[in-house]
């Protein structure tokens, strides 16, 4: 996963993500992967506020200069019906046949229905065919995550009201859900954590979570470990305690191959509940080493500041 552009534009945590054309790029909760040497982002498409507008699609080279690319999914009917919630696409690429496989998380208006959805596609792009859902061995599933192991094995994380958050592992084809890994509650309580994102460097796992405020923004933790099946150290928090996380909830952690090794990008979201589709992007350079993981503020930075 590397990006190297020459020049990399000026990334401004805080503000709106622009693309082209100046438009507001509908980036959030977004899912990202480097692919032939260039960034492809999707998000959830805000324009009808939290219900189902559609799922859109942006490349870049630098993470900052944004190219609209066209919507990746678009309403329908039954579970991508305009009264519907289609949120967190996280797309996979699958290496054996070069399919983009696209996991969401599907619900009804009341979030009630809590589900797995896949769809999938020969470019990453578009047009993506949306293939159903399932609830994961039975379980709950809201906001979702992914991560690819080395060997190529995909892994869904997935936030259960019931057992906390979920590692799962996923079939080979990536499309449905295999085998329970394991499940992480939040100190204290019954639940786990949501918005989860995982990365892993020098051998050890490094699990990241928001708390489950809504679009209300919490102080965000993470654990390590080093298998995914634990042990898992206790949550910490990755940025100072009451900045609720730079008034962010994570969506994302970013590997960036750098010329001086792998570097990680925090790709959080800034919600503006009564105008969703102008939520500013909160993407900050993130210091991951040792076991810590820790975000500082900077106004602007460009991915040569890695
Ligand atoms: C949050 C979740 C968001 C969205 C929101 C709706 O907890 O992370 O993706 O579902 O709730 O209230």
């Amino acid at each position: 996963m590397s990006a190297d552009p020459s020049e990399p534009g000026v990334i401004r945590p805080g503000h709106v993500v622009l693309d082209q054309n100046g438009d507001v790029a509908q980036l959030h909760g977004i899912g990202i992967l480097n692919w032939n040497g260039r960034f492809y982002a999707w998000g959830e498409n805000k324009a009808a506020g939290s219900a189902f507008t559609g799922i859109s699609c942006y490349s870049s080279g630098d993470l900052a200069t944004w190219r609209y690319e066209g919507e990746s999914l678009t309403r329908g009917e039954g579970e991508l019906a305009p009264d519907r919630v289609v949120e967190r696409p996280k797309v996979l690429h699958r290496a054996a046949d070069g399919a983009f496989v696209m996991l969401l998380h599907i619900d009804s208006s009341d979030y009630a229905d809590a589900r797995l959805g896949v769809a999938i596609a020969d470019t990453p792009v578009r047009p993506y065919r949306y293939l159903g859902s399932e609830r994961p061995l039975g379980n709950l599933s809201r906001d979702i995550g992914v991560f690819v192991a080395d060997d190529a094995s995909g892994y869904l994380l997935s936030e259960d009201r019931d057992h906390g958050l979920q590692i799962y592992r996923l079939s080979d084809d990536y499309l449905s859900v295999e085998s329970l890994v394991t499940s992480l509650l939040k100190p204290g309580a019954t639940h786990g954590y949501e918005s989860p994102t995982m990365v892993k460097h020098e051998g050890l796992y490094y699990l990241f979570g928001s708390d489950l405020t809504g679009w209300s923004l919490n102080d965000n933790v993470y654990a390590t470990a080093p298998d995914l099946a634990g042990p898992w150290s206790p949550w910490r928090l990755l940025a100072p305690e009451g900045s609720h996380t730079f008034e962010s909830q994570v969506s994302v952690v970013l590997p960036v191959e750098t010329s001086h090794g792998r570097r990680f990008v925090y790709c959080g979201d800034r919600w503006q509940r009564d105008e969703l589709f102008s939520s500013p992007a909160v993407w900050l350079p993130l210091r991951i080493g040792s076991g810590r993981a820790r975000l500082e503020w900077v106004d602007e930075w460009t991915l040569a500041d890695l």
